[in-house]
């Protein structure tokens, strides 16, 4: 039993490699090299003269923030509080407010946001009054999930620096990108991936994206 095995295993380590085998093989290497290589300085890759459109690297917020809580330059407060005008139907819009189109989704009532108590804040948990200046802490109290994701900078946006000893760092609040009461983005489109290329007519420079200098 055991000799038999071991002639078998000796008979295939005497198996001869025909010399055309590593002569391919070889052939195969230098052919994979010369092929990757000429493709690289050769011709482009994708379109040469493609133009980045402004939306994927314009940092300007998608909408303009005010600094208070106002309609028309009034503050809330200065018709509503205190307890002001009401109309019966907190979940759609009187006239006089007839600019906003709430779709929420089935956050349908205005004082899920707005104090009732105290108009020129927002409404936080129990009643608390929200500033303006915080109106993340209103949408963190029903989205947690993204509250903590923007805290921690991966939803939304920061501009300015990541080395904050080299300057400020500014953290873009919800309602920059979102309009509070229609706040679903449409699908977006991917950028196209990050290439880098080198522009003979700008002296040879690698770009990341147009416009972009390392
Ligand atoms: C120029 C005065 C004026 C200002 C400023 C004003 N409102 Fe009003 N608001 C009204 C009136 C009047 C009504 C009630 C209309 C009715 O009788 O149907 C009203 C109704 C509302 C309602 C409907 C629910 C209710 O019963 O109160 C909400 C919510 C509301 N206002 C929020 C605001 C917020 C938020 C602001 C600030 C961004 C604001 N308003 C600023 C005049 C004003
Ligand atoms: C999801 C929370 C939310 C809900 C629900 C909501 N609001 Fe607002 N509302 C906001 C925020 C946040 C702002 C501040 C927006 C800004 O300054 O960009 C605002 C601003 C306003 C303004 C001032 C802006 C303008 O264009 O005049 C009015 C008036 C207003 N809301 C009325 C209402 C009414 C009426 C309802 C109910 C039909 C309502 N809101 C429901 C969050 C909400
Ligand atoms: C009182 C709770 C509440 C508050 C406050 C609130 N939301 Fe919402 N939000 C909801 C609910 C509920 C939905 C709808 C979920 C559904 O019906 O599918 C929603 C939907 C959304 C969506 C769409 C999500 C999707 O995948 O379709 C966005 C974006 C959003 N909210 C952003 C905000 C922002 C920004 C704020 C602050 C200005 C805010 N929300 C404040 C409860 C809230
Ligand atoms: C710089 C812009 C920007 C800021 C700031 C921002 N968002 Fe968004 N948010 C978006 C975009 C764009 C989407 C849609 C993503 C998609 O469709 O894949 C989104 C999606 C969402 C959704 C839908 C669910 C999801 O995760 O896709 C919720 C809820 C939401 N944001 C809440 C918030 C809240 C709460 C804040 C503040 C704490 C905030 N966002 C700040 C741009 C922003």
């Amino acid at each position: 039993m055991a000799d038999n095995n071991w002639e078998k295993i000796t008979s295939f380590r005497n198996t001869d490699i025909p010399t055309w085998l590593p002569v391919l093989v070889g052939a195969a290497f230098i052919y994979a090299a010369w092929f990757f290589y000429t493709n690289k300085t050769g011709k482009q890759q994708g379109p040469h003269n493609f133009v980045m459109k402004p939306e994927y690297y314009d940092t300007a917020p998608v909408r303009t923030l005010k600094n208070r809580l106002e309609t028309q330059g009034m503050p809330c407060g200065d018709c509503h509080d205190p307890a002001g005008p009401s109309s019966n139907d907190p979940t759609k819009a009187p006239e006089v407010h007839s600019q906003i189109v709430l779709n929420h989704g089935s956050n349908n009532h205005c004082f899920n946001c707005h104090n009732n108590g105290s108009r020129n804040f927002f409404a936080g948990p129990g009643g608390a009054k929200v500033p303006y200046a915080h109106v993340e802490m209103l949408c963190g109290k029903c989205h947690g999930n993204q509250y903590r994701d923007w805290e921690r900078g991966t939803h939304g946006r920061r501009n300015g620096y990541w080395n904050k000893a080299m300057g400020e760092q500014k953290a873009l609040v919800c309602i920059a990108c979102h309009n509070p009461h229609d706040p679903k983005f449409k699908p977006l489109t991917a950028a196209p991936q990050p290439q880098a290329y080198i522009d003979a007519a700008l002296n040879g420079q690698i770009y990341a994206t147009p416009g972009e200098k390392h």
